[in-house]
């Protein structure tokens, strides 16, 4: 038996500003945590320089250049086909500083623009308020997520957009990767705490914070306008037991549920699940949740789930074993059954398969890939094409899981690959490490002529949307 993807299946890509749009000193936009990052590598750590230092090389300013390229990208996305284009909006091209008294129209115009190309060409747009993104003011005055009072300037700048965008976004996601804060990796880049002061406490606040403020937006948003729908955004960073020894087992489900499962049982079931206590507590954190954000959370339930998924690993409570690395930094150790990419992240279709189970199992709503790609090096053919047969094969494999998901019985309601234009890596600020359908000619140098060329990718895409992926 084998069902076929929806008839309304929503296919399409996905991107974020703060890798994808740069202009990041154009149209009144202020500065961003990602425009003090700069450049890295897979053995060199991006460092964080706040003030900018003038030789310093941040890939992140211009990135793929969206800001000067959106028609051209826009006309190119409809052209492969798609449905639904998730990208998100900059915080700080909206409020530069996160907490002035009023949003800048010039920001505001260019997304309402950007909207109406979408509509153009039947595009639905999937929005994700905070992408790896917060105003720098609201880390250099404030020390980040872990201080509450980003709550209120988050929920001012979610109202603002949510009303202006009325009718012309109807699907949002509030925080990508809420569970980074699970991980050192996500104390500057997910929660704009600098990381050689942020403690283990001071990520899981941020992350309470954080919850509360996205429950917030999504009561908000159902008020302004009953039609929207509301989703979460986790890094499923998918663990299996390393041995079938009970105690592989059990530190299996720890893993999964601290890092994985905990934040998206707050967003949909509005409430910490029981097991959160003695798992934090094991982290050495409390948690402080009180009468008033509990309230919240209950009234702020999302509508959908989403997720990215890259990759797998193992844990167990043996320590010997090749590190893995991968999405997130999780840790763990390598899978003798599968491969890796050169950045080191496992390959694992089916474990994509397994975690849409998982999920849908748990919460019965819902659920959309966001996130899932092939970071890989492309060179350009004498012939001048992009051969990318390898990305091919990956997104193959991961859509044909996809399929045997929905055949267990999984809502599965649409699949936007990572990155489906090049851009920027938010872990390495590389430009090398590819995952677009499209290349854009930019390199690590920060040379390149910003020129966008369809790779074999895009054609198989085009024919997987076109077919509604029964010609893969
Ligand atoms: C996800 C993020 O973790 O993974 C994206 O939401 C990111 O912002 C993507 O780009 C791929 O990671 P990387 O480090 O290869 O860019």
């Amino acid at each position: 038996m084998q069902m076929q993807f929806p008839k309304d299946f929503l296919w399409g890509g996905a991107t974020a500003a703060n890798q994808y749009e740069g202009g990041w000193d154009e149209g009144g936009r202020g500065p961003s945590i990602d425009d003090v990052f700069t450049g890295g590598s897979v053995n060199t750590a991006r460092r964080i320089t706040i003030p900018p230092e003038a030789d310093a090389f941040y890939p992140n300013h211009e990135a793929t250049d969206f800001y000067h390229h959106w028609k051209e990208d826009i006309a190119l996305f409809a052209e492969m086909g798609f449905k639904v284009y998730r990208m998100s909006i900059s915080w700080s091209r909206i409020f530069p500083n996160g907490d002035d008294a009023q949003p800048n129209e010039e920001g505001l115009a260019f997304y309402d623009a950007v909207f109406d190309e979408l509509a153009k060409y039947g595009i639905e747009p999937l929005v994700t308020l905070s992408h790896y993104e917060n105003p720098l003011h609201l880390t250099t005055e404030y020390g980040g997520w872990k201080n509450r009072a980003l709550i209120d300037h988050f929920v001012r700048y979610a109202d603002t957009v949510l009303r202006r965008y009325r009718g012309k976004v109807r699907r949002w996601l509030t925080f990508n990767e809420i569970n980074m804060l699970s991980v050192p990796f996500g104390s500057f880049i997910a929660g704009g705490m600098l990381p050689e002061t942020c403690t283990a406490q001071d990520r899981w606040d941020a992350m309470h914070n954080q919850l509360v403020a996205s429950a917030r937006a999504v009561r908000l948003a159902h008020e302004i306008d009953p039609e929207n729908q509301m989703g979460c955004m986790i890094a499923y960073m998918c663990v299996y037991p390393r041995t079938c020894s009970p105690e592989d087992q059990l530190t299996q489900l720890s893993v999964d549920r601290l890092h994985n499962l905990l934040a998206g049982d707050v967003h949909v079931r509005g409430a910490y699940p029981s097991y959160a206590e003695r798992l934090l507590a094991e982290e050495g954190v409390t948690l402080k949740v009180s009468e008033q954000d509990a309230a919240d959370l209950r009234a702020g339930t999302v509508d959908f789930y989403t997720f990215s998924y890259y990759d797998s690993r193992c844990v167990g409570t043996a320590q010997e074993g090749d590190p893995s690395t991968g999405n997130g930094a999780l840790g763990g150790l390598r899978n003798p059954y599968l491969q890796a990419t050169e950045w080191g992240w496992q390959i694992d279709p089916k474990g994509l398969r397994w975690v849409l189970n998982h999920l849908y199992d748990r919460y019965q709503i819902p659920l959309m890939v966001v996130e899932n790609g092939l970071g890989a090096m492309d060179e350009v053919a004498p012939d001048g094409r992009i051969h990318d047969p390898y990305r091919i094969d990956y997104l193959r494999q991961h859509i044909e899981s996809m399929r045997e998901a929905i055949t267990d019985g999984v809502d599965l309601i649409g699949y936007t690959p990572w990155g489906c234009i090049d851009l920027v890596s938010a872990s390495t600020g590389e430009m090398r490490k590819r995952y677009g359908m499209i290349y854009v000619d930019k390199h690590d140098d920060g040379t390149g002529d910003l020129s966008r060329h369809r790779k074999d990718s895009f054609y198989w895409y085009q024919k997987v949307i076109a077919t509604n992926g029964s010609d893969l």
